[in-house]
């Protein structure tokens, strides 16, 4: 079966100073969609952007899909004004929330495409339960709050088990897979049923975006 792989390069690895171009490099360079991870220093111990930025990119020109990764609580406040911002995929953490049914439906009717992103320890019920209304499901294999830490094998066994849950529901719910995601692991990790690819180091900390994207491709090629 033919899979439309996508990649999607996290801007937290990228020069913050020149956000605007290395967006538009790693697009020019292949990149699909832009992961933009949103963290709140309550939810995970780190502190980055918020939906300003993401206006931002929009009026530097980037048209690509945009991929936020709320990591923050609570969700539900700040989703007017990410849709407002231009995001496209809002992807948040079951724990963060008091109602997970009202989250996705406020990201729907905000016009963004809603999605779960499920920790290393997080069980796949909330998927389970809420399948029909995720365009994306996240898959960490980190636990969030960095870029740069080790991929961690074990999540790969809840991967293929989401896989199944998602084809056996015949929907074509996008599974993503986000940390220590790199060109060496990249194939291997599609062998498990992920389709969307998050890499933040992986890309933004190499030289050439082009041959690393051309390479993650290459390594897909073959699934
Ligand atoms: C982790 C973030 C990831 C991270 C990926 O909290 O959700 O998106 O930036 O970075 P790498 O690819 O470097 O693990
Ligand atoms: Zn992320």
């Amino acid at each position: 079966m033919e899979r439309n792989f996508k990649i999607a390069p996290s801007i937290l690895s990228a020069d913050f100073a020149q956000l605007g171009q290395e967006v538009v490099d790693v697009i020019n360079s292949g990149a699909d969609f832009i992961h933009f991870d949103v963290m709140d220093n309550h939810f995970v111990p780190n502190l980055t952007f918020g939906p300003v930025i993401c206006e931002s990119l929009r009026k530097y020109g980037v048209e690509a899909p945009i991929d936020v990764h709320l990591m923050v609580e609570p969700v539900d406040r700040l989703i007017s004004d990410f849709a407002d911002a231009g995001a496209t995929f809002i992807t948040f953490h079951p724990e963060a929330t008091q109602d997970i049914s009202t989250t996705l439906e406020l990201i729907k009717t905000a016009g963004c495409k809603p999605g779960l992103a499920i920790n290393p320890d997080t069980p796949l019920t909330h998927i389970e339960d809420h399948l029909e209304s995720l365009d994306i499901i996240t898959m960490m294999s980190v636990y969030p709050g960095f870029a740069g830490q080790s991929f961690i094998p074990e999540v790969l066994e809840k991967l293929s088990l989401t896989r199944k849950i998602i084809d056996d529901a015949g929907e074509n719910t996008f599974l993503e897979i986000d940390g220590g995601v790199k060109v060496d692991n990249i194939g291997n990790i599609a062998k498990y049923g992920a389709d969307v690819f998050v890499s933040g180091s992986g890309i933004f900390g190499t030289e050439d975006y082009r041959a690393t994207i051309d390479s993650m491709r290459n390594e897909l090629s073959s699934i």
